[in-house]
């Protein structure tokens, strides 16, 4: 099947972001106001019979990689079924959820024979106490838990997302390159993004992650990994005799936006052509009419720009057009 989601820029847009509920059991403090959200109401988030048609619809387009996003995915009632329904959809050929890892020890196993390929776990500290901080609430024992439970089922390569901050985490960044010589599993660090409104004293706990690795002790030892089929946004690297692997997320110190084949859905069922931009079409609207669907999808892609513009917030440029409002939680990251 030919893709048709190419834009104006020549990048074909195999990868859709899904987000499947807004809501959450954490308020991590990059993604989410200290005084929580108004999620939602239940009848403006997508059904599963919608999610099901859109992916069948950018399938043919072209599609051949889903991300299941949230909020917290694993908080939407029945997401067992909807990934079994996902992942028969013919031309889908990974399918895979970002999770904060509270409720997935006990889903793992179902998740993996429901045709669950692999998960990606926020894990921000390896230290119990700083874990709760930077959750506000969240139990590390738990999602450790989980990452035991995804490694036994099969649920791989596992990856766990650590956004590195100022004054928070910065100092656990040898112990996590660390802990990829002793496990089977791919750390990647993820600059702190400046989503969803002016957020308040972004600039002071930003860490450029170019600056972090050449001024790390293993900078000189890391060795270039190549990019995994249908890759995200990570860049990756191996330590010599590691049983795992590092990548580094760095959208704002060297974007990486020439090559994004991202799309993204949010839960109230618009297509997001950027993560930055405030750009959306309604996909909802056209439920039952697969030429619609498919005509606001290759649209969408009309209005996608060359790239964001997170670093014009580090140096006071000002922007070209409106950054978008939601909040990262709104749009699954
Ligand atoms: P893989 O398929 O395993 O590579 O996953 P992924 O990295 O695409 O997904 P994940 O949900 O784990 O996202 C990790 C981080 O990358 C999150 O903070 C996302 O917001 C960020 N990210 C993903 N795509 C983009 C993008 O197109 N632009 C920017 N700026 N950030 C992105
Ligand atoms: N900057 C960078 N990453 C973020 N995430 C959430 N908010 C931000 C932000 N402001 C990450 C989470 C999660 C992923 C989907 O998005 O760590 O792993
Ligand atoms: Fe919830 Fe994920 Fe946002 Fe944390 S990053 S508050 S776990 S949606």
């Amino acid at each position: 099947m030919p893709s048709t989601l190419t834009d104006n820029y020549n990048r074909i847009h195999n990868y859709m972001r899904i987000s499947i509920t807004d809501r959450c059991n954490l308020r991590c403090t990059y993604c989410m106001p200290e005084e929580g959200m108004t999620f939602l109401p239940n009848e403006q988030l997508m059904t599963d019979d919608e999610i099901v048609q859109i992916v069948r619809v950018a399938a043919k387009l072209g599609i051949r990689k889903i991300r299941l996003t949230g909020g917290e995915p694993l908080l939407r009632p029945n997401v067992v079924n909807l990934v079994q329904e996902l992942s028969q959809v013919e031309g889908i050929e990974d399918l895979a959820l970002t999770t904060n890892g509270l409720l997935l020890a006990k889903m793992a196993a179902d998740l993996k024979k429901a045709g669950l390929k692999r998960v990606n776990i926020s894990m921000d500290s390896l230290k119990p106490e700083r874990f709760k901080q930077m959750t506000r609430g969240g139990n590390l024992e738990r999602v450790l838990e989980a990452v035991e439970r995804c490694t036994e089922v099969g649920l791989a390569p596992l990856k766990l997302n650590v956004v590195l901050m100022r004054g928070f985490n910065e100092d656990e960044w040898d112990d996590f390159i660390q802990y990829t010589i002793d496990h089977p599993i791919t750390v990647r660090f993820i600059e702190y993004m400046p989503i969803g409104g002016r957020q308040q004293g972004w600039k002071r706990d930003f860490i450029s992650l170019e600056e972090r690795l050449k001024g790390s002790k293993w900078h000189d030892q890391a060795i270039p990994v190549d990019k995994p089929r249908h890759g995200g946004p990570a860049a990756y690297y191996r330590l010599p005799g590691a049983k795992g692997q590092f990548g580094l997320i760095h959208p704002v110190s060297d974007h990486f936006c020439d090559t994004c084949n991202r799309l993204r859905i949010t839960a109230d069922g618009y297509v997001k052509p950027c993560l930055y931009w405030s750009d959306e079409f309604h996909l909802r609207h056209h439920i039952g009419d697969d030429a619609k669907l498919a005509e606001v999808l290759i649209r969408s892609l009309e209005a996608k720009p060359l790239n964001h513009e997170m670093a014009y917030e580090l140096s006071g440029q000002s922007l070209s057009h409106q950054p978008t409002t939601r909040t990262m939680s709104q749009i699954g990251g």
